[in-house]
């Protein structure tokens, strides 16, 4: 998909500049955990192409799984509930654990996520963002790997959407008529 010079947005980091990014924090992530790489869990949608990029940068066999979530609320301002609309195939009982996620923005989803993780007895979980929005945070989540730090604008592409739409963007845009938060 290539976005048409009418659209309203702004491109923030090129397909090149993200692939660049992607391959050193494949890099990273290779070398702190050596041998025994964590199960990959994608955290779905947003996170599909990032996970499905990161996944090739690493040198060995990586288990990917998938967790489904919605936040209710979105479009609007987020109550912190997040549903699971799909869930891991596998057990993951005793196992790292790394979260791939699209954005961290409130924090909410991914402290979601952490306790679930860790009321399944996971060994270590650990978390890689494509995308940290700090300033918007509202509650305190440990993100181990970061992509790219961004302001508090509303972004779409490279997986990332606004209303279901511009996911197969491959450069990551602002959008610069967002939807009402
Ligand atoms: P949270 O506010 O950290 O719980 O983030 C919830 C979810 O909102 C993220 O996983 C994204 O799917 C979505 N989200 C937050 N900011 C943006 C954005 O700028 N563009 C697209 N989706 C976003
Ligand atoms: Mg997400």
């Amino acid at each position: 998909m290539a976005a048409s010079p009418n659209e309203a947005l702004r491109t923030i980091h090129t397909r090149e500049a993200i692939a660049a990014r992607v391959a050193e924090l494949g890099q990273r992530i290779a070398a702190d955990y050596g041998k025994e790489l964590p199960i990959f869990v994608s955290v779905l949608k947003g996170s599909f192409m990032f996970a499905a990029d990161l996944a090739r940068e690493l040198p060995q066999s990586v288990r990917i799984e998938f967790l489904g979530v919605q936040s209710y609320g979105s479009g609007t301002v987020s109550t912190g509930a997040v549903q699971i609309t799909q869930d891991l195939t596998h057990p993951i009982e005793g196992q790292d654990i790394l979260i791939v996620e699209d954005i961290v923005d409130t924090g909410l989803t991914l402290a979601y996520i952490l306790s679930l993780m860790r009321a399944r007895g996971v060994r270590s979980v650990k978390v890689c963002a494509f995308l940290d929005k700090p300033s918007r945070r509202r509650v305190e989540v440990p993100v181990d790997y970061v992509g790219f730090t961004i302001p508090d604008v509303f972004v779409v592409g490279y997986g990332l959407d606004c209303a279901e739409q511009y996911r197969n963007l491959p450069s990551l845009c602002e959008l610069l008529q967002p939807p009402a938060k």
